[in-house]
């Protein structure tokens, strides 16, 4: 006995009046399919994962690589014929477990639940339905006598079907030979000529299988997203359980409906977060640390007693005592130090400071590697582009660079050294030395009372 799982992503998204096939769409910047895959792993109820791509399937394959194995369907034909396209991968007898790939708030607690209901009632087929206030645009449950029927969707309801708010959420448990089987049956004898997966309810109905409904209380996880109105209503729905859960573990949030937090983002006690804050992907902030307002942090580890205002942090680290921004804009691979001070507007990209390093205004810092105790006086640059290549910049230990300094890289400044403000420097300066490059100062004394031509009379 096998357990599968199919998710459906080969469809347009037509609804969506976008370049995006729809599975793909970010909610919390994450795409919609990865939460079905991450979920499912979750419940470990699968033993084999399969998705069907079609419609862009390269950027539906490039968000999942090797965590799901493939079946095209080159045409949309609609449901059926999507989960046809799986058949070749389903080899063991078993059961699947089907889900729409536009369904990113479905949790593993779901899965798990229709699984063991399927399992326990040895049901041949169960379809998860749920009952919803506004059931429109939804496939509608058909029942007898309590006992599943059917399945109509709405375009093919009458309006007395319509009338029923029972729907289909799009989730099916089958056994895989029944399903095939049913599947070899349906017609696109419908509104919208479509092969509709819906259909194998009555054919197994009419095999006297065993069918039955899941009913799921929580209406709001099995949401599918048409239209971009219904991702935003997903994503604010998702934002505001993660920021509970988050807020209920010991996190401040100032005004939390203005702040997003991703659901793979680990966040630990008395750390607050003001608004306006976006902190996503695989980001973790460690106790004590305040964030925001206005900032920005994504795959990033900000360490304890941080303090990060109007900033953007992407793919770094921040360690422990140190301070960012405000406007300040960290990426690439930045490695901030403890007990350092970065602040308006310094840029720091690929490089690594040591402890009690401090740029605190109007700086860049670009594939460099920064000793302890240095200060980087404002306005200073490391020059680490050619037009071709990057070269890098080594600061030693206790140095000292002047403002409006520009290193040109490739060069090294061993420890101890001072470069004078205004210095370009191209060479070299050894240690426990003093830099300058730069003209001397000429004073032209009287200059304005002996020139007639001075803008000065
Ligand atoms: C479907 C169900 C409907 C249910 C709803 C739940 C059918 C016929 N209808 O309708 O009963 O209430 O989901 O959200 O199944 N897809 C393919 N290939 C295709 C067509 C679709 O892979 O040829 C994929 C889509 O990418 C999508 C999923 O299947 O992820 C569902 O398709 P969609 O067009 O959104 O179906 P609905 O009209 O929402
Ligand atoms: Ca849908």
């Amino acid at each position: 006995m096998k357990k599968y799982a199919i998710i459906l992503a080969a469809g347009k998204g037509t609804r969506m009046k976008t370049e995006l096939p729809k599975c793909a769409y970010p909610l919390l910047k994450k795409p919609m399919i990865a939460y079905i895959v991450e979920n499912l792993y979750k419940s470990t109820v699968i033993d084999e994962l399969i998705t069907v791509v079609g419609h862009k399937k390269e950027i539906i394959q490039e968000i999942l690589s090797s965590r799901v194995s493939y079946a095209v369907q080159e045409e949309q034909l609609g449901t059926g014929h999507a989960v046809l396209m799986a058949k070749d991968l389903i080899k063991e007898d078993g059961f699947t477990i089907i889900l729409p790939g536009d369904m990113p708030l479905i949790d593993e607690t779901v899965i798990t639940n229709a699984v063991s209901y399927h399992e326990s009632n040895k049901n041949d087929l169960t379809v998860v339905s749920t009952v919803l206030d506004d059931p429109e645009g939804y496939g509608r449950i058909i029942k007898s006598e309590s006992q599943l029927q059917a399945i109509v969707e709405e375009k093919d309801a009458t309006e007395e079907q319509k009338q029923i708010k029972e729907i289909n959420t799009g989730i099916y448990i089958v056994d895989n030979q029944l399903l095939f089987d049913a599947l070899d049956k349906i017609s696109n004898n419908n509104a919208q000529h479509e092969y509709y997966l819906t259909d194998i309810v009555k054919i197994l109905k009419n095999d006297k299988k065993v069918i039955a409904t899941y009913t799921l209380k929580k209406s709001y996880k099995a949401m599918g997203i048409n239209d971009l109105y219904a991702l935003s209503q997903a994503e604010a729905i998702l934002r505001h359980e993660i920021n509970k859960k988050i807020m209920k573990s010991g996190v401040a949030m100032i005004n939390p409906d203005t702040i997003t937090i991703g659901d793979n983002v680990r966040i630990e006690e008395n750390v607050t977060i003001s608004p306006n804050c976006f902190i996503t992907g695989n980001s973790i902030i460690k106790k004590n640390t305040k964030i925001g307002p206005s900032t920005e942090i994504h795959n990033s580890i900000i360490g304890e007693n941080v303090s990060i205002k109007h900033s953007l942090v992407f793919n770094s680290e921040v360690k422990e005592n140190t301070t960012i921004g405000p406007f300040a804009h960290l990426r690439d691979g930045a490695i901030v130090g403890p007990n350092n001070r970065i602040g308006n507007f310094v840029e720091i990209k690929k490089t690594s400071t040591g402890n009690l390093f401090k740029a605190s205004h109007l700086a860049y810092l670009g594939d460099a590697e920064i000793g302890d105790n240095v200060n980087f006086g404002c306005g200073s640059i490391t020059v680490n582009y050619d037009g071709t290549n990057k070269y890098k910049t080594t600061i030693g230990d206790d140095v000292f660079v002047g403002c409006n300094s520009n290193l040109i890289a490739p060069i090294v400044i061993e420890d101890n050294s001072t470069i004078a403000a205004g210095s370009t420097l191209n060479k070299n300066v050894p240690k426990d030395s003093l830099a300058i490059a730069r003209s001397y100062q000429v004073n032209k004394e009287n200059y304005f009372k002996n020139n007639k031509n001075g803008h000065k009379k």
